[in-house]
């Protein structure tokens, strides 16, 4: 039997880095919020996914608010977030169920591509972990900041480049072993749910990410979202 799909909005983050009046998942990007862009764009993709969105608990009502005035029509399971990113996934997936597929999507990532998630979806037939990723373009220089906030060499041979990849969202598993890897104590490297997987004996298989499925973190984002957006 096909399993049944879900997908996680990790939006519980506060945005500190946007430097907004309210959470980058909630500012509105050519007239919708973030956070609805996001949720739209799986949800048009596949019709028959299950949400379940994770939102900061101070700011639930200020999503309510957002769903009147622009309306989803889409049945949400609604989940607060945790302190980090990774407490905020795992109280998410306690609400799928065993037997699933479930993809984790930051809710600040608006552009990805329905072509992009419907393959996953695909290849996760015969995939247990499925991660979207891209060549990094620049340069990288093995740097740490002193306790004056200078950078330095830290005295390490600088990264190679043609071996370093950046890892984007949606990333997809099996739900009874994302559940399972989400019981490992948490540690401070767990910055996405492939880190978690992998940390927990999970072979993870990788696929081309999108130069446009950009994660809206700082206020320039902002207009190339909208660039974007308009390109299409
Ligand atoms: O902080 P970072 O940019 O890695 O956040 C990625 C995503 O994780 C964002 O969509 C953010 O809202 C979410 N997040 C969360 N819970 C937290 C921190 C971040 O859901 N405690």
């Amino acid at each position: 039997m096909e399993r049944k799909k879900y997908v996680i909005f990790t939006a519980a983050g506060s945005g500190t880095r946007m430097k907004a009046s309210e959470p980058k998942q909630f500012l509105l990007l050519e007239g919708l919020p973030v956070l609805h862009r996001s949720i739209f764009a799986f949800v048009d993709a596949c019709p028959d996914v299950n949400v379940v969105t994770v939102l900061p608990k101070e700011h639930l009502a200020r999503w309510e608010e957002l769903c009147l005035k622009y309306p989803l029509n889409v049945p949400q399971r609604i989940v607060h977030g945790g302190i980090t990113r990774f407490h905020s996934v795992k109280n998410a997936l306690a609400k799928v169920p065993d037997g699933a597929i479930v993809a984790v999507h930051d809710g600040v990532r608006p552009l990805v591509s329905a072509e992009l998630i419907c393959r996953m979806f695909e290849q996760m037939k015969h995939s247990r972990a499925l991660i979207p990723v891209l060549p990094l373009t620049d340069t990288l220089k093995s740097l740490e900041r002193s306790a004056s906030g200078e950078l330095k060499p830290t005295g390490e041979p600088d990264p190679d480049r043609s071996r370093i990849f950046g890892a984007q969202t949606p990333q997809m598993f099996l739900s009874e072993e994302l559940k399972a890897a989400y019981s490992l104590p948490f540690d401070t490297s767990f910055t996405d749910d492939a880190s978690v997987a992998s940390r927990y004996g999970i072979p993870l298989s990788y696929i081309e990410g999108e130069r446009n499925n950009i994660k809206i973190t700082t206020p320039e984002d902002m207009p190339l979202a909208s660039y974007f957006l308009n390109l299409r």
